[in-house]
């Protein structure tokens, strides 16, 4: 097989596309459909202040490199959740990332901040640490975008979370999560907008830039994540890949560009009024935002089994750690 473009011995296929690449190319045209998202859906306007939220995987870091190859300058977060070697070695890989191209990047520790770790918080509210965990990742996105001074936050989402969203989404006829998904979530007062400019690509082109740029990341997969919906989706999804290359990019942005706009049109439902917590401030519908609930539950009941004393209250103001291009 040759590269599509220059011809020399090819060393990735992109059989959806019906294209192969050499190295310097397949580099080339995954920079350059990255730029294409970021036009195509106005995701990064010239005052933007852009916060990459990276987890030390492949996608995030990826995606953490092509913005600043293409020149936006986007300071990390990592979100410290506290399950054991595994958010040790991530915190470990994002700060080895960051240092060595000279990006700021900001660490933020759950346990720190908020007085347990997620899967201590999973364990006092008897809900599967996924659950907690996305909250409060949700939530700590959001709140360190609004109190620092970004209004973006691009997340590494690629084709295979989408497309497995999506299935899980319409398995269930989730109506108010299928109207709001997408590349871009738009920006309200109090809430930064969301960009996933890796959406187009699968997990395996992902990673074959990955390795051909060179990057480390951490490979293994949050132990919590074994038996999780959105794997079994995923897997569907490749063995449809498998038999049929596109299935994914076709499920995904034909149902962006086709039904989405349909069940928009038709929506009842009137754009729900925002307002502030009472607890922490943040934008939420109702008096007291579902962060807050679950961290003050959570406290209510880990004081019952004696894991916190029983004086301690839930403060929902993140700590937050910079760590700067000078300071590696
Ligand atoms: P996941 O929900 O693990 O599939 O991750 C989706 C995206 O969320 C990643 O590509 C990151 O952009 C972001 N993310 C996940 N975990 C973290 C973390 N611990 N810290 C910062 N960002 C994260
Ligand atoms: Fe959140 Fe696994 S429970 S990353
Ligand atoms: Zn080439
Ligand atoms: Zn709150």
């Amino acid at each position: 097989m040759k590269c599509s473009v220059c011809g020399a011995p090819a060393q990735v296929e992109v059989r959806r596309r019906n294209r192969a690449f050499c190295v310097e190319h397949y580099r080339e045209w995954f920079v350059r459909e990255t730029r294409r998202n970021v036009k195509r859906h106005r995701m990064i306007r010239p005052q933007d202040r852009l916060l990459a939220a990276v987890s030390g995987g492949k996608d995030s870091l990826v995606l953490w490199s092509v913005l600043s190859q293409l020149g936006y300058e986007a300071v990390g977060l990592h979100i410290q959740l506290g399950i054991g070697d595994y958010s040790r070695r991530a915190l470990e890989t994002t700060r080895a990332f960051a240092a060595a191209h000279g990006l700021d990047l900001i660490v933020v520790d759950v346990r720190e901040s908020f007085g347990l770790t997620i899967p201590e918080l999973a364990r006092a509210t008897g809900r599967a640490a996924c659950s907690g965990c996305g909250l409060s990742k949700r939530y700590l996105m959001n709140r360190v975008a609004e109190d620092e001074g970004f209004n973006v936050v691009a997340t590494g989402h690629n084709l295979d979370d989408e497309a497995a969203t999506l299935l899980g989404n319409v398995s269930h006829w989730q109506l108010d999560a299928l109207m709001r998904q997408g590349p871009m979530l738009a920006e309200r007062p109090g809430l930064a907008r969301r960009i996933k400019p890796l959406y187009t690509f699968t997990e395996r082109e992902v990673a074959a830039y990955a390795f051909l740029a060179g990057i480390s990341y951490q490979h293994e997969e949050c132990p919590h994540a074994e038996g999780a919906k959105s794997l079994l989706y995923k897997e569907l999804l490749n063995r449809l890949e498998t038999r049929m290359p596109g299935t994914k990019q076709v499920f995904l942005e034909q149902y962006l560009k086709k039904v989405q706009p349909a069940l928009r049109d038709h929506s009842v439902e009137a754009e729900v009024e925002l307002r502030r917590c009472e607890r922490c401030g943040s934008v939420t519908t109702g008096a007291v935002c579902a962060h807050c609930k679950l961290w003050d539950r959570a406290y209510a009941r880990a004081k019952k089994r004696h894991l916190l004393p029983p004086d301690a209250g839930f403060d929902p103001r993140p700590k937050l750690h910079f760590l700067t291009r000078s300071e590696p």
